[in-house]
């Protein structure tokens, strides 16, 4: 039957096809309803995100109307605020970023899901791409919302109310113009107003443990705009930005990071492995008394950025590499930090999954990149191995000169080095081969630790003798007296 249908024209096996399958059809004067139910949106469409990503989304479109605003220039964030407010009975958002065009409003903000004729953003590198973010937000929070905006000097107000959302059609929302003065915005922003809370979402937003979940995924999640000064208020009170660095050694010569940039499919990958400190690598020793202490480093691990936001912050799992093809992650890496950046202006290129705050393993850009990646911490893991039975001191005296830098500064200092490999727009710098990091002192099996006290009063005076000041080190005094009497102890052998 097959190989029949092969040898006859394309049509009549369509006829033929149809004929013996189904009966001939006849268009009749019924449809059958196919659009989407309100239902669908606001108790499914919800589900797929929770609640702390929900106002995340919210934060994504300030920053992509920053992003417009500027129009193709550099954002200055300093100018830019977002103030969010929980309370058990209402949720607000308001930013001076610039605000909803009238058009815009009219034509796509308020419709549940992008149009295909909406290229708004084809130049820009912003976020927003699905067109339900806002809506889905509002829909997850309460029951009406009121949407105010000021677009230059065009202020005017959407409501989403509880009686539209139970009504089956899709009314066109009501575009309204505020009437009272104080309702006008003082500069143009956006300001969205949610009440009608449900229960369990007015039980999160009363619970100081759910406040702290946004206020630290706030802080991760825009840690790039909160550092380059961007306002955002939680509640009353500032979001700071964790800080996600590596060190870089001031000199020429010096300890740097890993560093690799590549265009990959529209996406400009940049990649940054190092550490996050000098100082808890190696054995404990007496003159670290003054160290503060092992601090396992919550941004350890791989921290992933898509156009500025962190999708992921120090991740040990496998996921980012780790135990795959090199260790598991254990406490010796907790001084390894990754960073890696994507950027693009095709927002649909990023290795994001429709939520946009987790990873999309399976794309190309992912796979080529986590190669790099896992050769960047290949130079760590064998640093961290070398150094692990050695005297701390030993090891972040050669750091003494580096500062911890994010990802685009800690490229910008690592470039302009010599050992930096240059091939079309790809830039590669591999520490171990450029040689600049520090080897531990007499690998040979012969060597052997010293360890002696001595009361504070005897340590201070040798100090004061070999040093001019008498509070130099314990581990450096020692060292130099073994100096000194080595010198002595080779002299006399002849
Ligand atoms: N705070 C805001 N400032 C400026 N424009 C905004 C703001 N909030 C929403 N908008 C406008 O409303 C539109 C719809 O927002 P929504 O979040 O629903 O979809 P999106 O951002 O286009 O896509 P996504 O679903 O991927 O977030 C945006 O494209 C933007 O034009
Ligand atoms: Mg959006």
């Amino acid at each position: 039957m097959q190989e029949q249908m092969e040898r006859l024209p394309a049509s009549l096996t369509l006829k033929r096809f149809h004929a013996e399958s189904t009966p001939m059809t006849k268009p009749t004067a019924d449809h059958a309803e196919a659009s989407p139910t309100k239902q669908f949106f606001v108790s499914m469409r919800t589900r797929d995100i929770n609640l702390a990503d929900a106002i995340l989304d919210l934060l994504d479109n300030c920053l992509d109307g920053a992003l417009r605003l500027a129009n193709g220039n550099s954002v200055d964030y300093a100018l830019h605020f977002v103030k969010i407010e929980l309370t058990a009975d209402r949720f607000s958002i308001e930013d001076n970023c610039g605000g909803i065009p009238r058009e815009v409003a009219k034509n796509y903000a308020f419709k549940m899901g992008r149009e295909p004729d909406d290229d708004r953003d084809s130049d820009t590198e912003t976020i927003g791409m699905y067109g339900v973010g806002m809506k889905r937000a509002i829909f997850k929070m309460g029951r009406e919302a009121l949407v105010r905006t000021r677009y230059g000097d065009d202020t005017f107000e959407v409501p989403i109310t509880s009686a539209w959302l139970n009504a089956k059609g899709w009314e066109p929302l009501p575009i309204n113009e505020p009437t009272e003065a104080r309702e006008k915005l003082a500069e143009p922003g956006t300001v969205i107003h949610v009440h009608e809370l449900y229960e369990g979402v007015s039980r999160h937003f009363a619970n100081e443990a759910f406040e702290n979940e946004v206020r630290t995924a706030i802080s991760e999640h825009f840690t790039m705009f909160l550092q380059l000064g961007l306002k955002v208020e939680l509640n009353g009170k500032p979001v700071e930005p964790v800080l996600v660095e590596v060190l870089v050694s001031k000199r020429d010569d010096g300890p740097a990071p890993f560093v690799f940039q590549k265009t990959i499919d529209d996406v400009l990958v940049s990649i940054t492995v190092g550490l996050n400190t000098a100082r808890s690598l190696g054995t404990d020793n007496e003159d670290d008394a003054d160290f503060e202490g092992d601090r396992s480093s919550a941004t350890a691990g791989w921290t992933v950025l898509c156009n500025d936001r962190a999708v992921i912050v120090g991740d040990k799992s496998r996921l980012t590499g780790w135990g795959d093809g090199i260790p598991l992650y254990h406490p010796q890496f907790a001084i390894i930090t990754g960073i890696i950046e994507f950027r693009s202006k095709r927002a649909d290129k990023l290795p994001v999954t429709t939520t946009k705050r987790a990873l999309d393993t399976s794309s190309n850009v992912w796979l080529e990149s986590l190669v790099k990646m896992k050769e960047g911490m290949r130079v760590w893991i064998s640093y961290t191995n070398q150094w692990k039975n050695h005297p701390r001191a030993d090891q972040s005296n050669y750091w003494e000169d580096a500062r911890p830098l994010p990802l685009k500064a800690a490229i910008a200092a690592v470039v302009s080095r010599d050992a930096v490999r240059k091939t079309g727009d790809q830039v590669e710098f591999n520490p171990q081969k450029a040689r600049v990091l520090p080897e531990p002192p007499g690998k040979t099996p012969s060597s052997r630790r010293i360890v002696f006290s001595r009361p504070i009063e005897e340590i201070r005076l040798v100090s004061k003798m070999l040093f001019d000041v008498d509070d130099e080190k314990p581990g450096i005094i020692g060292e130099k007296c073994f100096e000194l009497t080595l010198t002595k102890a080779k002299k006399r052998d002849g």
